[in-house]
């Protein structure tokens, strides 16, 4: 999007990223879940931030309700609403990493396009973005239909729908490839633990 504003200015503060990391005692960062409805990009979120918790690593996790009810009411699911979607909740999530959290982000995130964006506006602070594809066929999302939301696409009640009448981009080159058909879900918060770890943003 555009800057529509003028004579605005970034007004740098004293506190710095390193000072409130030696308050916490870890990085902040984004984690970057992307997937068709129903992969269990949630699930994962919900797990990894429980086990972050326990080990005393404070963590955030975006996701529909506070998003989609809140800050972004007001977007649908077109192709720009989506990439508006994106786009803000980009920027929220290195807010949260700038201060030191570990924002979790779970939306479909369809477009390759939307999300490099957002690795872009990571990268160019300095900040960690770790993509996590939360791979899954659609015949195992749509079986799981957790919401009946595959059901009322395929009857033509709900257009637009993500894998069915809609696309959905797979990352190129996510740094984490999940198969959550396939793994437990222990292995896969293992698996980003592990990721974490060796980028030295958790001890
Ligand atoms: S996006 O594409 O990233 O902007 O989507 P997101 O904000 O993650 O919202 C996806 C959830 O909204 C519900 N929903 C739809 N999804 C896809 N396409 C259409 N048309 C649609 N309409 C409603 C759906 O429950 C998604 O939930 P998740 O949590 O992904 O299963």
């Amino acid at each position: 999007a555009e800057q529509k504003a003028t004579n605005v200015h970034w007004h740098e503060g004293d506190i710095t990223r390193e000072h409130r990391a030696k308050i916490l005692g870890h990085r902040g960062a984004t984690i970057w879940f992307t997937g068709l409805s129903g992969s269990g990009k949630s699930t994962v979120a919900v797990e990894l931030e429980g086990v972050l918790h326990e080990h005393g690593v404070l963590a955030y996790r975006l996701d529909g309700d506070n998003v989609r009810m809140g800050i972004n009411k007001n977007l649908g699911f077109s192709a720009e609403d989506r990439t508006e979607n994106i786009r803000r909740i980009g920027e929220v999530a290195k807010l949260f990493a700038d201060s030191g959290i570990i924002a979790l982000s779970s939306f479909i995130s369809p477009y390759v396009a939307d999300r490099d964006a957002v690795r872009e506006l990571h990268v160019a602070a300095g900040i960690d973005f770790i993509e996590v594809f939360v791979d899954c066929s659609l015949e195992a999302a749509e079986g799981r239909d957790p919401k009946g939301l595959y059901k009322k696409a395929r009857a033509g009640e709900i257009k637009n729908f993500t894998g069915i009448d809609d696309p959905y981009e797979a990352p190129p080159s996510a740094e984490i490839h999940l198969h959550s058909d396939q793994q437990s879900l222990d292995e896969e918060v293992a698996q980003i633990l592990g990721e974490l770890r060796e980028r030295g943003i958790i001890a």
